[in-house]
């Protein structure tokens, strides 16, 4: 069955949740205020990357299933049967999430709606949100608008294969007929649907992200210790993953998570949890373990080159992982001030961050010409442009005792010591026994 859908908020969900839906065969409408992205969407140009989205912009479009709208008329419009908000909940100054977007969007749709609605809410947004904006917001619109919480689990990079292929759907509200009016939606997709209240709902994605979180910072512990006792975190790491209980996923080390999600939800979790008067003490070691990975690239190399003073470092990478142009809380941006105030001289590269700058370093855009002359390189996003160097040219174009810092454990270390140079990762070799960060 066809339904009317709206999507507000065309970025990394609002716009996958939106193609997705047309091509499943709903009619949906994208809505954004920023003009300029609405007009590159109605003529097939994505705001973002995301692999494969642009083939599903333009299949929707072609279908007539798909359009793309500006609230400048008013909203009444824009409503239709099924209405989602997926909206920024960046992280405020304080550590809790800044709710402005989803509450201006809130606001305009009780407002101005004229006809009956579900809305679902798919930003963010820290347990308790939904039943306040029952309380406070739905509650006084002439409409009548249900609520239904529908976090979603997808990754960037693999946006569209994890909504066809999700490991589960989750759909919270007090209200039976609006979960069946979502769980419909999504008729066409083969997955559970958990449905439960709307609080569980939101903490199961606040609960998710702060787990996988935790896998990360609890392995990047481990490869610390590997390196004071000379252990390898890679069989580490398998040798754990292969207990069911356990599982190999999220065990890489390396310098720590990044992203749009992970940093700032966990802040948020800890932020809400303290809101109650609750010490969430492991959250808070999660977080400090990450925050400190960082500072392994600066700690090894200062140590191996004698000081950073002058040194020329090549960083590699600058979005917080591959296969996305997405640079929000990237290891790499918070790395290179630290190599900056040691008096480093840092040249940066990335295949998909045009840009970034970041005053004091310089952009260059080859990587040989960047490493042309350098002391050290830090691998610091596992882009396979990176990881298939031809590590002998590599060599032959660094200075004398060149340091590779792997700070994804996605290099062949072999390779590169094979090449002359010296290589270090996180965990990896026991050449830091006895250091601990
Ligand atoms: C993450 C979750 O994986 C999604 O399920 C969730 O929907 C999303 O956040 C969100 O809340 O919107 P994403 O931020 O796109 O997705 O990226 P991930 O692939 O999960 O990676 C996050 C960070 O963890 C990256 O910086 C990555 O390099 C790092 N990471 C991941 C590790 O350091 N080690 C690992 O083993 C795995």
């Amino acid at each position: 069955m066809s339904t009317n859908v709206t999507v507000i908020g065309t970025g990394y969900v609002g716009l996958v949740t939106g193609v997705c839906l047309a091509h499943s065969g709903h009619s949906v409408t994208c809505v954004d205020v920023d003009k300029a992205k609405i007009e590159g969407l109605r003529k097939g140009v994505s705001p973002i990357f995301e692999p494969g989205i642009e083939d599903l912009i333009r299949e929707g479009a072609d279908s007539g299933r798909l359009t793309f709208a500006t609230p400048a008329d008013g909203w009444a419009p824009l409503i239709g049967d099924i209405v989602f908000v997926a909206v920024g909940t960046p992280q405020s100054d304080a550590g809790a999430a800044d709710l402005s977007q989803v509450r201006a969007v809130v606001d305009a749709l009780c407002d101005e709606a004229d006809k009956d609605f579900v809305m679902v809410m798919k930003s963010t947004v820290p347990p308790g949100t939904g039943e306040a904006l029952l309380r406070r917001h739905l509650s006084c619109a002439q409409a009548d608008i249900a609520y239904v919480s529908n976090p979603e689990f997808l990754r960037e990079g693999h946006a569209i294969d994890d909504w066809f292929a999700p490991d589960r759907i989750v759909l919270g509200s007090a209200d039976p007929k609006a979960l069946d009016a979502v769980t419909a939606l999504y008729d066409d997709i083969e997955s559970e649907v958990v449905r439960t209240d709307t609080a569980s709902a939101e903490t199961i994605k606040y609960a998710s992200n702060a787990f996988l979180s935790t896998k990360i910072s609890f392995v990047n512990e481990i490869a610390n210790v590997c390196d004071c006792v000379g252990a390898d975190i890679d069989q580490v790491a398998h040798g754990i993953g292969m207990d069911k209980r356990i599982g190999p996923d999220f065990l890489k080390a390396g310098i720590g998570y990044g992203g749009s999600c992970f940093p700032k939800d966990t802040h948020a979790l800890d932020f809400i949890s303290m809101l109650h008067g609750y010490e969430f003490r492991l959250l808070k070691s999660v977080i400090e373990v990450n925050s400190r990975q960082r500072l392994l690239p600066v700690l090894r190399l200062s140590r191996m080159l004698g000081g950073l003073e002058d040194r020329v470092i090549v960083i590699l990478g600058l979005t917080f992982k591959p296969d996305t142009d997405d640079t929000r809380e990237a290891p790499a941006l918070e790395i290179v001030p630290l190599f900056l105030e040691e008096g480093a001289k840092v040249r940066m590269v990335d295949p998909m961050a045009p840009e970034v700058l970041i005053p004091g370093a310089e952009r260059v855009e080859d990587v040989y010409d960047a490493l042309a002359g350098a002391d050290a390189v830090v691998l610091t996003t596992e882009w396979p442009q990176f990881t298939g160097l031809d590590w002998e040219r590599v060599a032959s174009l660094m200075s004398g005792s060149a340091v590779v810092f792997d700070g994804r454990n996605a290099l062949d270390q072999k390779a590169v010591r094979a090449a002359g140079l010296r290589y270090v990762g996180v965990g990896r070799d026991g050449e830091h026994r006895g250091t601990v960060v």
